[in-house]
């Protein structure tokens, strides 16, 4: 489960403990601006997103402006500003993938989870997003999950079994192979 994303006009979203990890960064790079994608990532780790308050006190930290980290953030397209699901997995629709049919997949995942691409369902169990390339294009159409499994080929079947694998959250100990499709 993330950390509360949320923080009052008092409350900081930012502990001390995060700050300090971020600021063990700062010696290791050129300078200060160098350490945005590491605060981010050590942000996300803990929320699962990047609210809008943690991402101003991350610029804060680095004595840049809030909009400079907010190009960061919208250039790599990995962090979200609101809470995501216990799982977040991405269908790809790069080529490989999209010739043997990953947005028929894609949409059909939308479809079977009620939502659109990029939205959580209701019970909050998954998060459903298109990527480009995933470097698995062996296992094309393919999925991945934050939690490192990969899925594939996909097949409307095969999409329907890892949405029920997903439905029971993350995994500690992803395996190297697909976990859905070819084995
Ligand atoms: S094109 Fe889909 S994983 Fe590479």
């Amino acid at each position: 489960m993330a950390a509360d994303a949320t923080a009052t006009n008092s409350t900081p979203y930012l502990s001390e403990p995060i700050r300090e990890k971020i600021r063990a960064f700062i010696p290791r790079y050129p300078n200060k601006r160098a350490v945005t994608l590491p605060a981010l990532h050590i942000v996300h780790e803990h929320f699962r997103c990047v609210p809008f308050g943690a991402m101003k006190e991350i610029a804060e930290i680095l004595e840049i402006a809030p909009a400079e980290v907010h190009d960061t953030m919208s250039f790599y397209g990995f962090f979200p500003q609101a809470p995501i699901g216990d799982v977040r997995v991405w269908i790809c629709r790069s080529i490989s993938c999209m010739l043997t049919g990953g947005e028929e997949m894609l949409a059909h995942a939308c479809k079977k989870l009620g939502v659109t691409s990029g939205q959580t369902t209701p019970d909050g169990k998954i998060t459903l997003e298109f990527a480009e390339c995933l470097g698995i294009c062996d296992f094309a159409p393919a999925a991945l999950s934050d939690d490192g499994r990969i899925f594939g080929p996909l097949t409307p079947a095969t999409t329907d079994d890892m949405i029920e694998v997903l439905k029971q959250g993350p995994v500690a100990d992803s395996p190297i192979t697909p976990v859905i499709g070819r084995q």
